[in-house]
């Protein structure tokens, strides 16, 4: 006897698994009611409007909370004078707040309401140059279309921080999403009641995705350590654009992250949130991704051509001249640039493009947060790099300083 399995439930149950997985809900049950729940409504929605052609009846329950919290770009293109009481979080019902954004994951390609939403903060040219600079090495930003990125700079605030300001605290919901213009931060995480410092940004970076993209608690407190400028971007907009490109982002390359072998020691939800903080990059033949001696800030995945690793050496102590050697070829899967993270020490050596190379890149902050798992696999293939040194150079060679 053959049973039918009815149309749709594979799909059904593999989107359900995979929310699940991104979201982690603490009683899955709960989740479950929500989850089926809100895709009947959203689909009863969608019937809905089929058969009415007025907007107005579009009004997505997903982002009622915000529309009440925030003055959504109007026609009028006001500018509120104060940003931070503009965008003072709503105090918001926890289970209300998931629930809406559960339903926005549902269909990330959904998006006819946006254009009234839009958030717009006029700024002078110099503001926005300002703000260009600070967002140009953001790796969240990086995949985003030209159209995406003008959206994404429209909408973003200034805040000038004092030293001692937490700008976030941990288990607080989510409001923004922060970028750095300039100032240090540090990142204070809480563990069983004791506080623990465990990072810190200066002067680069950003911070506050982690509470809009999975809809979760603030995972750390961020506290500036000198005056500083951030530029902010409201939950709605990151929701509606990064979220939304994020989406896009897990269908490239959730298959290719599950092959990675250095992966392995990583559960798949695990696996999930690398694909989400991972950012592809392009580089042209013979250009320099990592130059020896530089510090670092990024980890790198080869998605597509070959990346030449190279050290300089000098062939004996008082040969002056250096060379720069072959030491290394990094292939699709293969990854580099973790050493230095590792160490906390200058990039040991240089990689260059050997012809149009892609790869995934990641920053030194979602390095120690998801990778500690696979460090073991890491410090084994960093135990090697001594020995193929030595095969390569002899032991009576001198490897260049490599914090020259
Ligand atoms: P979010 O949880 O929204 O707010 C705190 C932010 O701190 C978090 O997003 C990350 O952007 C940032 N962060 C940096 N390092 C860590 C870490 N080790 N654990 C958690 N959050 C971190
Ligand atoms: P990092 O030092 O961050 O930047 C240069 C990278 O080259 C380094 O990390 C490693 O990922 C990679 N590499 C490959 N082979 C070697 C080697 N023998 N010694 C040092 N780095 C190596």
């Amino acid at each position: 006897m053959s049973i039918e399995i009815p149309e749709g439930l594979t799909e059904l149950l593999q989107s359900f698994t995979v929310e699940v997985l991104r979201n982690q809900p603490r009683d899955l049950l709960e989740f479950a009611l929500q989850y089926f729940t809100e895709l009947k409504e959203s689909e009863t929605k969608g019937a809905a409007f089929d058969n009415d052609q007025n907007s107005a009846s579009r009004s997505g329950k997903a982002v009622n909370f915000i529309d009440e919290a925030m003055q959504i770009d109007s026609e009028n293109g006001e500018e509120e004078e104060d940003d931070d009481e503009e965008f003072v979080a709503p105090v918001i019902n926890r289970f209300t707040r998931r629930a809406s954004v559960c339903a926005e994951a549902f269909n990330p390609d959904e998006d006819d309401e946006e254009k009234e939403q839009r958030i717009t903060h006029p700024k002078t040219d110099e503001q926005r140059h300002r703000l260009q600079e600070a967002c140009k090495d953001i790796l969240l930003f990086k995949n985003l279309d030209p159209e995406q990125m003008s959206q994404v700079l429209d909408a973003m605030f200034e805040k000038i921080v004092e030293v001692g300001e937490h700008i976030i605290d941990q288990d607080d919901d989510g409001d923004n999403f922060y970028v750095i213009e300039r100032g240090t931060f540090e990142i204070v995480v809480r563990v069983e009641g004791a506080d623990r410092t465990v990072g810190s940004y200066d002067n680069r970076g950003s911070f506050g995705e982690l509470a809009l993209l999975y809809n979760a608690p603030r995972a750390a407190t961020i506290i500036a350590t000198s005056l500083g400028a951030l530029w902010c971007m409201d939950r709605l907009t990151f929701r509606r654009i990064i979220v939304k490109n994020n989406a896009t982002k897990r269908r490239l390359y959730e298959a290719f992250i599950e092959t990675l072998p250095f992966l392995t020691s990583l559960e798949v939800s695990e696996r999930m949130k690398v694909v989400d903080v991972l950012s592809s990059k392009c580089f042209g033949t013979g250009e320099r991704i990592i130059a020896q001696g530089d510090m670092a800030d990024s980890f790198y995945i080869v998605e597509s051509g070959r990346v030449r690793i190279t050290m300089k050496h000098t062939r004996t102590k008082k040969d002056a001249e250096e060379e720069e050697v072959d030491i290394a070829t990094c292939l699709r899967g293969q990854y580099f640039g973790e050493l230095a993270l590792v160490t906390n020490k200058p990039r040991a050596a240089s990689a260059y493009a050997m012809e149009n190379v892609k790869c995934l890149v990641m920053d030194v902050q979602a390095f120690e947060r998801l990778l500690g798992p696979c460090m073991d696999i890491m410090k084994r293939n960093i135990a090697n790099y001594e020995e193929q040194l030595v095969t390569l150079f002899g032991s009576n060679t001198e490897i260049a300083d490599q914090n020259a």
